[in-house]
């Protein structure tokens, strides 16, 4: 059995993600490419065993068995291509230029979090009209604000019926790159080491000041009115914003209106490698616009077995507490998905049961976060 040494298990505590080299075999690899390269056009090949295999017949399996715990193997796969482009000048869900924002156009963002397509003109309105008009324009129209609401990413508005949690959760990313992304620029996924920490702790400010967690909860305005598109999600508060360009330490670079943004490190990597992220850690796509082919990554969404044991999670849905499409699932009574939910997000350790040791040696090294300043 493959497991990690707590040297590494170290290292995925304190950067929240760590890459395994070779742990996918030439083989598993090559059928995994070739399986892309046969797609029609416009085939979904989210079910492709010779995808979903990169993790169920990988050294992926017995990894993530040995370091978080039992999971259903993924019978489904994100295909995360990213197409070599030059810079564009749509507005990106942040409300801004892709061209405008900084380190290759990154989105960074807080997993699980309500979507709609960007307006492609500024908004006009008040912001309340503005909200209205964004919350019923995905999928399922205009219900208002509600928990039934969804984005066009498929998210709800709200995961639970009392709209206290609006961020969906699994345990563990695992990424499985089939190309070569060992030079920067060619669309790699990006994330900022540490800031799993960062943005934990702010889940867990939030519940302590009033139960709810996610955007509209305290501190986290969902939409900010003030970027070029006056209709920007706001993926990650100000407050984790400020706290995570304090991590790294160095110069932000901003966007024209002069506002800075926190520089993400991009995970390089090549074919037989594979990165395992945990959830709470703040990533992004990034453009691809030096690389000499589209990026290709496969993406598992992997959820401990214990949060839900009747349930069967897919692989591709960051909001597994309900169905896909946000239907509502049945619990038995006693089974609170949100609160159990909750907890996993404000504990994120918790579900990772081969690193209860490394946690508790390492915990007393860390800097507590403060969000004392911040208005609820
Ligand atoms: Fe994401």
């Amino acid at each position: 059995m493959i497991t990690l040494t707590d040297e590494q298990k170290r290292q995925l505590f304190h950067d929240g993600y760590i890459v395994l080299k070779g742990v996918v075999s030439d083989d598993l690899v090559e059928a995994g490419q070739a399986r892309i390269k046969k797609a029609q056009k416009g085939e979904n090949l989210s079910g492709a065993t010779e995808l979903t295999d990169l993790v169920n017949a990988s050294g992926v399996t017995p990894i993530l068995n040995e370091v978080m715990g039992q999971f259903d193997p993924p019978s489904r796969v994100q295909v995360g291509v990213i197409k070599q482009s030059g810079p564009k000048d749509f507005y990106s869900p942040l409300g801004y230029r892709e061209r405008d924002l900084p380190y290759f156009g990154h989105g960074m963002h807080a997993e699980g979090l309500f979507t709609v397509g960007p307006p492609q003109q500024p908004a006009e309105g008040t912001p309340d009209e503005i909200y209205k008009r964004l919350i019923a324009s995905g999928p399922r129209g205009d219900l208002g604000r509600s928990a039934d609401v969804i984005g066009s990413n498929t998210d709800p508005l709200f995961q639970d019926p009392d709209m206290t949690l609006s961020v969906g959760s699994f345990t563990a990313f695992v990424i499985v790159p089939l190309n070569d992304q060992r030079t920067e620029g060619c669309g790699q996924t990006a994330v900022i080491p540490g800031g799993h920490h960062i943005l934990e702790s702010f889940y867990r400010w939030q519940y302590e000041q009033s139960g709810c967690i996610g955007p509209e909860g305290p501190g986290w305005p969902r939409f900010d009115y003030e970027t070029p598109n006056r209709a920007g999600h706001i993926y990650l508060p100000r407050a984790v914003q400020e706290k995570l360009i304090e991590l790294i330490g160095e110069t932000p670079e901003t966007t024209p209106d002069g506002r800075p943004w926190p520089r993400p490190t991009q995970i390089l990597m090549e074919p037989g490698d594979a990165a395992i992220t945990i959830f709470q850690m703040p990533h992004t796509g990034t453009r691809n616009e030096f690389g000499t082919e589209s990026r290709k990554n496969m993406i598992f969404r992997i959820r401990n077995k214990s949060r839900q044991p009747d349930k069967v999670v897919s692989g591709v849905s960051d909001h597994p507490d309900r169905g896909q499409m946000g239907e509502w699932l049945e619990y038995e009574p006693g089974n609170d998905p949100f609160a159990r939910s909750k907890q996993a997000l404000t504990h994120m350790w918790q579900e990772w049961e081969g690193m209860q040791d490394i946690v508790a040696q390492e915990s007393a090294n860390l800097t507590p976060v403060d969000y004392s300043h911040v208005d609820v």
